[in-house]
Order: structure tokens, then sequence, then C-alpha cells
């Protein structure tokens, strides 16, 4: 009887806690929004029109699902920085890594699994740099019936720190990536969408926000800043570090505080000052000079609800905030972060480490194409690498090759070590070493391996922080330094007992840092510099963690859902095709060295479109064609006139059959009419990822593509 009692407490306990676990639901609908800052307007991609987007709120455990819905004008994707999605990658979101992007007027519905994530994360689009405006906090609560390991604030304060471009983040994105060189500094940072009192045109925006004397609030901050590591105080207050990156830390306090793009803190913030009014203010830092950056100061003001203020008070005091390029100040904050390391919530180091890893991470630099102008150091284009590989977005999903087992998508001998050994800090180093290879390299973990990276930052180029990011899973941070890493006599000196658990942790400049993990995710996860032109630059690359023996050890089935990856996929290795073709027959040597890398065999779908793009507009200026209105009126509906020579048209009903196909996100086509003995091009997938092109011509055959080309 006695037994029987037990066992029923316990199935209720666990029925309790089955019902604990609640499942919300999202609906993000992306979308360009107008929004007017620094005197002027614009429209910004935004998640239901709202800068900065929404916040999500969950408790411990929970799952939420958020339908995406696109409706900008562009392909994007959506992250959760920080969940670390157990077993289920599909929802991860680095386009290209693991899913495809969603398209204009898809939808794609992920599932967010949290598991052992408390605290402050946040979610951010991940395809090129639409992440400036589409972006949002992510609040974990303690799990119903338990609560935080400090007292509970009174009440939160969300901090949001981002840019702001006054061009197009698109147009400074392309710039920035034809151009080769440094991108444009942003005009303005802004904290929770408003620049503050420091610009023009900001004042009447400035987030206020008021406070009652006595109380302790919770700061919940994240860095969404693009491109460089931030500094952060508030006037004659200083901050309680209680947690950050979705883990609890020992409470350490501070005048300021340093966070890295990417990075999430949460901070206590007691009101025990005279009641008035105090600025909280953020700038960058820049420990590298030769770098470019926005060196504004953004501000909010935070007001004692007991004062009286008009707009003749004398204005909020100002905080003491580190100087630009003061490394000592950026890295000591960090350094002082510590796991909480409690029975409630205790650590887990690895302490037998089954692979050790060694990464370098570098500025490189490679050549401009012929009859361009880089604006990059000596007339060339940035790159970046870690171990000496620029990391190359492949055009279909990393995830859906490995899911899938097909092969050319990715190698998987990423080095495990630096493929040259050098002064990796040297104040002066061989321009040689500079040139890095370009790959799309895994590194494949066993199941519950124990992993030991050392990032090593070089001074190649130029020698500047990394933030460096890793999905799927938590880190601890167990030792840094300045200069060189040397195993023997840094890692007797590691914090094994209590070093904080992260998930983005800035290398600090031409120094080292040393991470342990346990690979107990199976699935497939970017690691990246979360400075957005680094990884623009190639500063990435991707771990596979294989699925372990046992059934919940596996990577789970793919939603049905997923963004079509083969057919994009496809498209962009059949332009690619036509374009070879098309660059021949015009012989256009300015075009072919343009998009020269494309032309090369790298196929990016986003440069497919660019150079579909180009194509159609630089028409006018091509040779050899004696009829474009009737191109043109192919490409405006397709019509059923073709008078241009046979092989000419081939090419272009192709093209712009397929831009129609691409665009509208269809497998074919049918002309009314015939075009050029044409009646209808089938595009189609077999085996996931090889395109079947069929063309049906007058006389109802079908015929491959390869033959009739
Ligand atoms: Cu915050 Cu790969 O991302
Ligand atoms: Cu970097």
């Amino acid at each position: 009887m006695k037994m029987s009692f037990q066992a029923l407490g316990f199935l209720l306990i666990l029925s309790f806690v089955h019902l604990q676990a609640a499942t919300l639901r999202y609906t993000f609908v992306i979308q360009e929004t107008n929004y007017t800052r620094l005197c002027s307007s614009k429209n910004i991609l935004t998640v239901n029109g709202e800068f900065p987007g929404p916040t999500i709120r969950a408790r411990r455990g929970d799952t939420v699902i958020v339908d995406v819905i696109n409706r900008g004008d562009y392909n994007i994707t959506i992250h959760w920085h920080g969940v670390k999605q157990p077993r289920y990658p599909w929802s991860d979101g680095p386009e290209f890594v693991t899913q495809c992007p969603i398209q204009p007027g898809a939808n794609f519905s992920q599932r967010v699994l949290l598991s052992d994530e408390e605290g402050t994360l946040w979610w951010h689009a991940h395809s090129d740099w639409s992440r400036a405006t589409v972006h949002g906090l992510f609040v974990i609560l303690p799990r119903m019936g338990t609560t935080y390991p400090f007292p509970k604030p009174d009440a939160e304060i969300p901090v949001v720190l981002g840019e702001w471009w006054q061009n197009d983040i698109q147009t400074v994105f392309e710039d920035f990536f034809d151009g080769g060189g440094d991108p444009a500094s942003s005009d303005a940072l802004m904290i929770n969408g408003q620049p503050g009192d420091l610009y023009n045109c900001s004042t009447s925006g400035t987030t206020k926000i008021k406070i009652d004397k006595g109380k302790t609030y919770m700061l919940r901050m994240v860095n969404a800043v693009m491109n460089n590591l931030v500094f952060f105080a508030i006037a004659n207050h200083s901050l309680t570090v209680v947690g950050g990156d979705g883990a609890y830390t020992k409470p350490l306090t501070s005048n300021y505080v340093t966070i890295s793009p990417g990075q999430t803190l949460d901070l206590l913030l007691t009101a025990n000052q005279p009641a008035g009014r105090y600025y909280m203010a953020a700038k960058l830092f820049n420990g590298q000079p030769s770098s470019l950056f926005d060196n504004t100061t953004t501000t909010a003001i935070i007001q004692y609800n007991t004062g009286k203020f008009t707009p003749s008070s004398p204005s909020p005091i100002f905080p003491f905030l580190p100087n630009f390029n003061d490394r000592i100040s950026a890295a000591n904050f960090t350094a002082m972060l510590r796991s909480l390391a409690t029975p409630e919530h205790p650590i887990d180091v690895p302490l037998k480490i089954k692979k050790t890893l060694l990464y370098t991470l570098s500025i490189n630099t490679v050549p401009c194409a012929t009859n361009q102008t880089c604006l990059g150091p000596g007339g060339r284009r940035f790159a970046a690498s870690i171990n000496n590989i620029t990391f190359d977005m492949p055009a279909t999903s990393v995830l859906g090759a490995y899911y899938r087992g097909i092969n050319g998508v990715y190698g998987r001998d990423f080095p495990d070590v630096p493929p040259l050994k050098f002064n990796y800090t040297a104040s002066s180093l061989n321009s040689s070493l500079q040139f890095p290879e370009s790959g799309t390299d895994v590194e494949m973990l066993k199941h519950n391996e124990t992993v030991e990276l050392v990032f090593q930052g070089t001074n190649l180029v130029a020698g500047v922080d990394h933030p460096m990011h890793l999905h799927g899973h938590s880190f601890y941070v167990v030792g840094w330094g300045f200069g060189n890493f040397n195993r023997k006599r840094d890692s007797l000196n590691y914090n094994l007992v209590d070093p904080p658990l992260m998930q983005t942790i800035a290398v600090p400049q031409n120094g080292w840092t040393a991470i342990r993990f346990k690979a107990n995710n199976p699935g497939v996860w970017f690691m990246h510099c979360h400075l957005e032109r680094h990884v623009s630059w190639g500063m990435g690359m991707v771990f596979i963690v294989r699925n372990g023996k046992s059934s919940n050890a596996r990577v789970l089935p793919p939603p049905p859902d997923m963004p079509p990856l083969e057919h994009l996929f496809a498209a962009c290795i059949l332009i690619f095709l036509i374009w070879k073709k098309i660059a021949q027959w015009w012989n256009v040597e300015d075009l072919r060295f343009r998009f020269k890398s494309f032309f090369n065999g790298n196929i990016r779908c986003s440069t497919a479109k660019m150079v579909m793009a180009q194509l159609i507009s630089w028409r006018p200026l091509l040779p050899t064609i004696d009829d474009y209105d009737t191109v043109a009126s192919l490409f405006h509906g397709i019509g059923n006139i073709c008078n241009i020579t046979a092989e000419t048209c081939k090419y272009e009903v192709i093209l712009r059959a397929f831009h129609w196909v691409l665009w509208n996100n269809r497998n074919s086509i049918f002309f009314r009419g015939s075009v050029s003995n044409v009646q209808s091009l089938v595009f189609e997938v077999k085996n996931n990822a090889f395109l079947w092109l069929k063309v049906r011509s007058k006389f109802g055959r079908h015929v491959n593509i390869d033959d009739w080309l």
C-alpha cells in the first residue's frame, strides 16, 4: 500500500513537471515599416512593424512556436540566439547552414525548444545584414514554482543596444560587399531604438525610464550592434551582473560593462541615489585604430519618480565610460565573470578532454578582380578566416545535405590546428601569410565528445577582438590571455572551478581564449565571429555533432514546411550555367570579372540574383544583340515572338523564363504559342539536389537541357 502511494506521488510529480512546460505561440510578420530617426525617414525591415522587435517571454523548458511570415522583399531567416534546440537544428536559422532562406511570400513555422537556458537571450535575422533592424529580446523566466538565485527584482528594464544607418541597410551591405573594404560606419547608436539627446532631431524620442527610490530593477541587455563591442554605464549607479547568455553568474558589481555583439547580460540596478535624472550611455569599443567606427554616444534617461522635472531642469548627470580604445577595460570586465556554481545551478566543466582544437582567427586580404577598384588595404579585398579557411557559404543548407547524405556540399576536413604555425601576434607579419583558402569545411564531433577549443587571435592585416559565437551549445570559458597561447604554461592557470558559461566570448585583440564544451547536441551548428563584417568576410565554420547510439540521441526529423532548399539551389546552378554561356557568347569580360568567384564556380544564390539583375540592367551596353525590345518583351510576361538568332534566343528565353520561375517560386513555365519552337520549360528537382530541366518543343518532345543547349 505504502509503495503504491509513493508511486502515485511520483506519477503526480511527473505529470506536474510535464504540465509545467508550456507551448507558446507567436507570429512574426517580416515587413517593411517606415521609421524616422536623425531627421530622416526610411523603410526598414521589421517584425510586426516594431523596432526593436517584439520580446518573446517564456519559462525555462517551454516550447515556443513562432510562425514566421515573410512579407518583405528579401530572403530572410530567423535565429534564436543562445537557444540550444536539442536535437532540432532545423529551426536554428543560420542561412545556408541549417536552412535555405524563407523567400518573400513564404512562411516557416519555427519550433524553438528551450531546455536549460534561463535569463536573457535574444533573436535576430541570420541572413545578410538584416539583423540590423530585425532583432528582439527573448526572456526566459524561471520555471513555475522556482525563482531567481537572488531577490526577485521589482521590475524589468529592457536595454537593446543597436545601431542606425541613415542609408538603407541592404545598400550598406551591398556597397561593403562590392567594394571589398570596411563597411560604412553607422550614423547613430541606440538604446531601445532611440539614439538619445546627443543626436540631431532625437531629443523628443529619448527613452525615459521611470524608477522608484529603493527598488531594484533587472536590466535585460543585449548588444545587437553589428560590428563592435560596446561600453555601457549609468551615472552614479553601479550595476550588478547576475547572469548572461542564458545562465546565472556570481554577482559582479561594476561601474561599467563591456558587452560583445551577440552577448546578453542580466544586470541589477538599485535606485539608491538622490532623486534626480541620470543618463545611461553606451559607446563603441574599437581597439584597432585603422578600422572605421561610429564614435557617437547613445543615451537614455533614468528618472526617479519622486522628482519633478521640467524642460528647464538641469540636464541629467553623465556617466563615466572607458575610452574607445581601452583594451584593458574591455577585456577585464569579461574576465571577471564567474559561473554561479551552486547546487541549484551546478556547473559541469569537462575535465577529461577528448578533442583538442586550436583555431586561429585572422583578417586577410584577397586580390581584387581585374577592372575593379577594391577598397581594402593596398587595393585588395578584405577577407577573414579560421585556421586560414574563409568560410564559403554553400548554396544549399549544410544540414539538409548532411541529413540526406548529399555529397559535394561540404568537406569534412576542417583542420584541428593552424595549417601554418607562426608567431601569430607578432607586430609585423609576412604578407604571404595573409592569403586564406576558401572552403565549406566542417569539424565532425562524436556524440558527447568533450572538446577544448582555443581561439588564437592573429595580427594579420589588423589584430582585433573577435566575439566568437557557437550555436547549439553553451561553453565554459576556462582561460584567456594576451599574446600567443602556450598550452604547457597557460593550461595550468585554467579556471575549472567556476568558469562562466557563455555562448559568445570576445577573444581579445592579439590574444587567445580557451573554451570547453561537451558535444551533446546532435546536429549541424554554425560557429562564427559575431562582428557582422567578419562573418561576411568568411570568419565562420561548422561543427557537425554526430548522432549517438540511442534513439533519443539522434537529430529529429525536419518539419514539413522547411523552406525549399533544393529548388533554390537548382535555380542558382542553372542561372550559373546560363550566365556562363551568355558571358561566353557576348564575350563580356567586364561582367565576368565583376563576378569572378561566382564565375569560377562559387555559386551563391545572392550572387546569382545580383548577376541576374546586373545582366538585365547592363543589357543596353552589351554588344551583338540586334533587337532588345523583343527580348525585353519576353521579360515582361514572356511573349511568343523571338526574331533574333536562334542561338541567342535559347539562352535569352531560358534566362527570362528562369528569372520568372525563380522569382515566382515555381517549377515550370509554359509558353502560349511557342518561343523559338519551345513551348514549355520544366524545372525539376531529383534526388534532392539534382536539377533536371526539360524543354518541350513544338514537336511535343521533352529533351534534356544538355542536349538542347
Ligand atoms: Cu547571434 Cu549565428 O548568431
Ligand atoms: Cu571577428
